[in-house]
Formats: structure tokens, sequence, C-alpha cells
């Protein structure tokens, strides 16, 4: 059975180990590379099967020409277990946390063959630009909060990680206290 959950510090190493096999050391020239490089991601989920970690998705804070949003990727899925749903599922699973955590848009570096079908497109993107060398065509959006890239423009940059929504902090200061 393949169970789908947050990232946990035991699985970086197979993480890496599944990027290394889905993408080669190409993924480390990725313009995207320099928007997630020595940062945390704000969401990070894996796919596992019988322990093993067979998928990855992450999602991580920018700044859309000065609109906060999430760039997702790499989301990679092995080989051997592809075409099972594994990264629409990884996929509907970090959606509906962004959406949950009160994130207005996603956007991401991608084919929008495969994208599409999960709501990206380039329509938002036209006035957005990657700080390097990307293809255009391939720099996708999903507003979950209709008008959030609305005259968007400017490089994406690295964005400062959203606070706990106030209602949550405080939630969490409770328990911390109790
Ligand atoms: C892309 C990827 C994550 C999909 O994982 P997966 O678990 O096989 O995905 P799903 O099972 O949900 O969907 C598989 C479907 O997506 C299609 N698909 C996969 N990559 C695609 C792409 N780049 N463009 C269009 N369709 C694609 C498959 O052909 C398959 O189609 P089918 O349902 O008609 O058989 C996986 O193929 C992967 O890790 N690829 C290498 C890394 C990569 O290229 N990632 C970015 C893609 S731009």
């Amino acid at each position: 059975m393949i169970s789908f959950r947050t990232e946990r510090p035991a699985d970086v190493a197979a993480r890496e180990a599944l990027l290394d096999v889905a993408y080669g050391p190409v993924r480390f020239t990725k313009p995207s590379q320099r928007l997630r490089a020595q940062r945390e991601p704000a969401l990070a989920f894996v796919a596992a099967e019988q322990g093993r970690v067979i998928g990855t998705v992450r999602l991580w804070p920018v700044s859309a020409g000065g609109r906060p949003a999430l760039l997702l990727g790499p989301l990679a899925v092995h080989p051997d277990c592809r075409r099972r749903g594994v990264g629409a599922a990884l996929m509907r699973r970090a959606l509906r946390a962004a959406a949950e955590a009160g994130h207005a848009a996603v956007l991401l570096v991608g084919d929008a063959a495969y994208y599409g079908r999960f709501g990206f497109s380039a329509e938002k993107t036209g006035a957005l630009t990657m700080p390097g060398p990307y293809e255009p065509a391939r720099l996708l959006a999903l507003e979950l909060a209709p008008g959030a890239l609305d005259r968007a423009q400017g490089t994406i940059r690295v964005g400062t990680p959203r606070r706990a929504p106030r209602r949550v902090a405080a939630a969490a200061a409770v328990a911390h206290a109790a």
C-alpha cells in the first residue's frame, strides 16, 4: 500500500537519491534551484511504499512580483512506480495543503501537458520571469485565491515564510503552556 505523508528528517537521504535518479545532476543547475538552495520548504510530502520513499514534492515560499506565492518542485516519482497515480496524488495533497494553509498561488516550471490537469497554465505568468535561463512557456501558475496573480510582474524571488495565522499561533501557545 502506498502512503502519502509529510516529509520527515529521516526521509532526506532517500528523497535526494530519488531526485538523483529522476533528474540527474542537471537538477542543481535549474533556476528554480536558486530559489530553493539553503532554504526550508513551506511544505514537503513523500509517497512511501513498504517503507521506501517512491515520490517527493516540496513547495517553497517565493515572491512573484511582490505577491506571496509558493514555488512547487521538484516533483518526482521513482521510475519503477510511475503511471500508478502517485504523482497526481502527491500534487493533490500538496495543493490541498497549500490552500488549507492560506497560500494564494502556486508557481512551477514544468510541462503544461502534465500540470494542466491540476489547473496550472501560463495564463498569469506572462509578465513574470525566473531568475535564470528557462522556457517561458513552462512557467505555470495556479491561483488558489482567484485574482492572486492579477497583474503580477517581475522576477520571482526568494520569499518570506508565511507566519501561522494568528489563531493557530495562539492555539500553539496554549498547547505549549499546558
Ligand atoms: C512527472 C512524474 C512526476 C509523473 O509521476 P507519475 O506517478 O507517473 O504520475 P501519474 O501516475 O499521476 O500520471 C501519469 C501520466 O502522466 C503522464 N506524464 C508524465 N510526465 C508527463 C509529461 N512530462 N508531460 C505529459 N504527460 C506526462 C504519463 O504519460 C501518464 O499518462 P497516462 O495517465 O495517460 O498513462 C514522473 O514521471 C517523474 O518523476 N518524472 C521525472 C521527473 C520529471 O520530469 N518531472 C517533471 C515533469 S515536467
